[in-house]
């Protein structure tokens, strides 16, 4: 007997096709490869490294904690890294400095900090402007204040990048990301720096937003960020995450029986359920509503009664013929992360990182 577990297969050519799709998206810009949260649960130095040494390269890596980017740097990674949230601390200054990490600079704290320190070297700074996310970002009326103020220190190297983030760029109707393009481009006006606007949905849907750095997180691992399904989009992309387990139970209910915690689903008719080794404790999300589609030999099966820790339960129908240890696919190739996710009321970023550490990684 030889049962796969929960395991995440990672498709590492499947990273290079969508590296490729972006660059063909955007073929004169630099690519900033977001890699935050474990690299959306793909492995941060793997991804990493296929980043760094492949004849396609990303330019930069964007974490979101120092942990992540010294992470990174211990795994050997020489290239670029830009802390998208900035510092937390004072002293974590030097370590920006002694290895050589670019910081963003989104308050007066930041600014303060950074200008009054005494450092050895100057560091790299990706200056965030609020264009109308309203989350991070400095406001529009306090630029001048700070691009001076920075361009003056010493601690602050001279190619200093002016940035922003779109809120809404995954809906093509919504108007907002027009006017945080204008607002950036009136912001910006007359400034040779360099510019980032770009995530994802900005990078496939709005090309005005692309500048001279690209931010792509969810397009490079196979995912469309858009709202809406796009096919250009979805039939060019590969998912680099295909997530499986095994039917570890196959048993005959009658009709009118229950299954699962809280007899929360009660079979219409006499059929065959199905167990599968997977879990919320794995990553597969408790709110999978009964209906979401699971794989097993390429058939689609619904997902039936309430998500456990270590299993799942789904309708094989009357006449199934699966057996032990078929393989069930969760999420991606075949099944799209998208569609999980909207049946779990969520989306595919939330999925991907929430990967628990008990999950095998096959690496393909
Ligand atoms: C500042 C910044 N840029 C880029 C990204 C990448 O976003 P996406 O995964 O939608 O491409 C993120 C992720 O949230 C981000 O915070």
């Amino acid at each position: 007997m030889a049962l796969r577990t929960a395991t995440a297969i990672i498709d590492l050519n499947a990273l290079i096709s969508n590296f490729c799709f972006i660059k063909k998206k955007a073929p004169n810009c630099q690519i900033l490869a977001v890699l935050k949260a474990n690299a959306y649960g793909h492995g941060l130095e793997r991804i990493a490294k296929e980043l760094s040494h492949s004849e396609h390269q990303a330019d930069a890596f964007g974490v979101a904690r120092l942990d992540e980017a010294i992470a990174l740097r211990a795994a050997g990674i020489e290239k670029p890294i830009v802390l998208l949230e900035g510092f937390f601390n004072k002293v974590d200054l030097g370590v920006i400095a002694k290895n050589k990490l670019q910081t963003i600079i989104h308050n007066h704290e930041q600014l303060t900090t950074l200008c009054s320190a005494n450092l050895e070297c100057p560091i790299k700074v990706w200056l965030k402007i609020d264009t109308g996310m309203h989350r991070l970002g400095i406001n529009p009326e306090d630029f001048s204040h700070y691009y001076s103020e920075l361009t003056a220190s010493k601690n602050v190297d001279s190619s200093i990048v002016l940035m922003s983030h779109l809120g809404c760029a995954d809906d093509t109707q919504n108007k907002n990301t027009d006017n945080q393009i204008a607002l950036f481009e009136e912001i910006t006006k007359g400034l040779s720096n360099s510019k980032s606007l770009a995530n994802s949905a900005g990078i496939d849907a709005w090309p005005r937003s692309h500048y001279q750095w690209i931010r792509p997180g969810l397009l490079l691992y196979g995912v469309s960020p858009m709202k809406e399904d796009i096919n250009e989009v979805h039939s060019a992309l590969v998912p680099v995450m295909t997530l499986q387990s095994s039917l570890i139970t196959i048993r005959k209910i009658a009709k009118g029986e229950f299954v699962g915690y809280g007899a929360a689903w009660k079979s219409d008719k006499e059929t065959t359920i199905g167990v599968i080794a997977i879990g919320y404790g794995d990553g597969y999300p408790r709110h999978a509503k009964n209906g979401t589609p699971v794989l097993i030999n390429g058939r689609r099966v619904p997902l039936v009664g309430r998500v456990s820790m270590d299993m799942i339960t789904v309708d094989l129908g009357q006449n199934s013929q699966e057996s032990i240890g078929d393989i069930a696919t969760l999420w991606g190739q075949g099944l799209a992360v998208e569609e999980v996710s909207t049946w779990a009321t969520t989306i595919p970023y939330e999925l991907l990182c929430n990967i628990s550490r008990r999950v095998h990684v096959s690496i393909r």
